[in-house]
């Protein structure tokens, strides 16, 4: 590794090198990620990057042996500190919603390198390196794909819902679910129609909203094993925590 950089080729070289420890660091978050993914389909599309991640490294080290030059490991702190990241938030997350944390990890990932690849090609371009050029070229399509691969899966769950399908609950536990809903958006409706003035309703439709996520959440959870917490909360927030919150209201509202 180089202890200073005294020429453009030799900060090129250096860059390369960290590019190599960038797809190296990736390629172990991969598979972590990949554990952590609850949705078959992202851990799919995770394993199959982490493959195209490893064709990526010999790809790197091509690069290496077309410059005639040894094999540079360039310290990447960055791509530590995404999977640092991910792998925090993921602790912290309930297991029914990891799959959005998860997308994140990875998106953030795939930007940073096809920014790598970006900057080390316009300098392999300046140095007319064509056969270098052609291979980063290669990564850089991989990693663009991959990007838009994972984007495509972020924002698909994130319209049709984050939180895990719903094939571990059983049909009755479905229906009690679902008549928890029905009460609570009930119960918020009489409350707003008790309270009278728009500000009041204003709050008993947050309520009633913020119940609602929070049981769709829960609900999509499966009921046993490692989830069964999120059904517990479920039962938390019953009618009582809603006329609670309903009493509160109309206290504040008469002072
Ligand atoms: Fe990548």
């Amino acid at each position: 590794m180089f202890d200073r950089l005294s020429t453009p080729e030799e900060i090129f070289s250096y860059k390369l090198g960290a590019a190599l420890t960038m797809e190296k660091d990736t390629l172990a978050m991969l598979g972590d990620l990949q554990e952590s993914a609850r949705r078959p389909e992202l851990k799919q599309l995770l394993a199959e990057h982490a493959e195209e991640t490893r064709q990526q490294i010999q790809v790197v080290e091509q690069c290496f042996a077309l410059l005639g030059e040894e094999v540079d490991d360039s310290p990447c702190p960055v791509t530590k500190a995404l999977a640092a990241e991910a792998e925090a938030t993921l602790k912290k997350t309930d297991d029914s919603l990891v799959d959005a944390v998860i997308l994140a990890g990875a998106l953030e990932t795939e930007y940073h390198e096809q920014a790598v690849y970006e900057t080390l090609l316009l300098h392999a371009r300046a140095r007319g390196a064509a056969p270098v050029v052609a291979l980063l070229e290669t990564n850089l399509g991989v990693e663009r794909t991959a990007g838009a691969k994972v984007k495509a899966m972020a924002e698909q769950i994130a319209v049709s819902g984050i939180a895990v399908p719903t094939e571990g609950l059983s049909g009755g536990a479905k229906a009690g679910i679902a008549a928890g809903v029905a009460a609570t958006v009930g119960a918020a409706a009489a409350a707003a129609s008790k309270l009278g003035e728009r500000k009041a309703e204003g709050e008993a439709k947050a309520a009633a909203a913020e119940s609602l996520d929070r049981e769709r959440v829960a609900g999509t959870a499966p009921a046993t094993g490692a989830h069964a917490p999120e059904t517990a909360r479920a039962e938390e927030f019953n009618d009582d925590a809603l006329q609670e919150r309903i009493a509160e209201t109309e206290h504040r509202d008469q002072h």
